[in-house]
């Protein structure tokens, strides 16, 4: 069984070519970084308007290099939900041609589910039930993941996601878009305890709840004072790379903390973490401390599974097997409000 995969739901235009025994026969990704940099984020419009003109070409390449042929595709899925509408709106159009076209089933893919799967596409191995923290440019989230698509919200941030602390401290420090990888470079050059930057709600052990906003809010008053932003001061290297990194380990002492109370709280023993905000080495090694000290099971995929992509579409195999198929009146769902089913 061949399957489809697209994913559209943000700024890269993705689709994979799969197998029912979670084989991937392709995967191709057109970034549209170049697109949104001088912006120093997504732009909605132009990100929809990039996918339009993308997705054919990426769906050829994709099943050219698969070996296959339209012909011998058996499924079409798509991520649906949540995401920017426009881009959502470019692949579940695609998708739906194709499946009207060639007379194929359509699946949908949740994308926050599919940041999960992704650990399972990676590791090969049974992940669930699972803490899932997606933590990503759009989404700060932790989930108790009893199976692939059975997810229940358990907290998540309360202002601005990770990755957009990343782009915005990046910025404020004079560093290129994306802001995350960036400044995981210049942080490797800094003192991470230079500057003692808030951790937003990390002492509350009530709630699985984070907070950006304040701190980066406090990285710009520590770089540029509390004047115009206009008036910005001219920063040093080493003052860069240690403001990168006091940042950097103030955004992953919450992160795993809060992952860490997750597991507590849910009494599970395994740990998936998905998103661009995953690709972050502090992250990594931080996480991998705690899962040894807690003895816990700790699954990241490697970068490129962590970033969007459309591997981790594989997920529509769960809800082929179950026979889930959508209907060609299916729809986008921006909002996060779907994500529980
Ligand atoms: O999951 P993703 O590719 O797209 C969505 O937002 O859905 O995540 C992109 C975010 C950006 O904010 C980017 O700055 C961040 O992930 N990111 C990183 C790293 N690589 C990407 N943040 C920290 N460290 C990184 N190495
Ligand atoms: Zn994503």
């Amino acid at each position: 069984m061949n399957l489809l995969t697209l994913e559209t739901t943000c700024d890269e235009t993705a689709a994979a070519v799969v197998t029912d025994e979670l084989e991937v026969l392709a995967s191709v990704v057109a970034s549209q970084e170049s697109l949104h940099q001088r912006f120093g984020g997504v732009v909605p419009e132009i990100a929809s308007r990039a996918h339009v003109e993308s997705i054919l070409p990426v769906i050829q390449q994709t099943v050219s290099q698969a070996g296959l042929t339209l012909a011998d595709l058996d499924a079409v899925a798509v991520a649906n939900t949540p995401g920017l509408s426009g881009s959502l709106l470019v692949g579940l159009t695609a998708a739906k041609s194709l499946c009207l076209a060639l007379d194929l089933p359509l699946l949908a893919v949740n994308h926050l589910q599919a940041h999960v799967y992704a650990c399972k596409m990676a590791s090969g191995q049974e992940v669930f039930p699972c803490v899932g923290m997606i933590v990503s440019g759009g989404h700060s989230n932790i989930y108790r993941c009893e199976g692939p698509t059975d997810f229940t919200p358990l907290g998540g941030t309360i202002d601005d996601a990770a990755g957009e602390a990343f782009d915005k401290v990046a910025s404020l420090l004079g560093l290129p878009y994306p802001g995350g990888p960036a400044i995981g470079r210049v942080a490797k050059g800094g003192d991470p305890h230079k500057y003692k930057f808030p951790r937003p709600l990390l002492a509350d052990r009530t709630r699985l709840a984070f907070s950006f906003s304040g701190l980066k809010t406090a990285v710009r008053y520590q770089t540029h004072g509390t004047g115009k932003l206009e008036e910005r001061r001219k920063l040093d290297e080493q003052t860069i790379a240690d403001t990168a990194a006091s940042f950097q380990e103030a955004v992953v002492d919450c992160l795993v903390g809060k992952a860490e109370l997750a597991l507590t709280q849910t009494g599970y023993g395994t740990l998936c973490v998905g998103g661009g905000v995953a690709a972050n080495h502090r992250l990594r090694e931080r996480l991998e401390q705690s899962a040894k000290a807690g003895g816990y099971d700790l699954f990241i995929p490697p970068m490129n599974l962590c970033t969007d992509n459309a591997v981790m579409g594989a997920i529509a195999i769960e809800r082929w097997k179950e026979g889930k198929f959508e209907e060609l009146d299916l729809d986008i769902h921006p909002g996060l409000e779907r994500v529980g089913t």
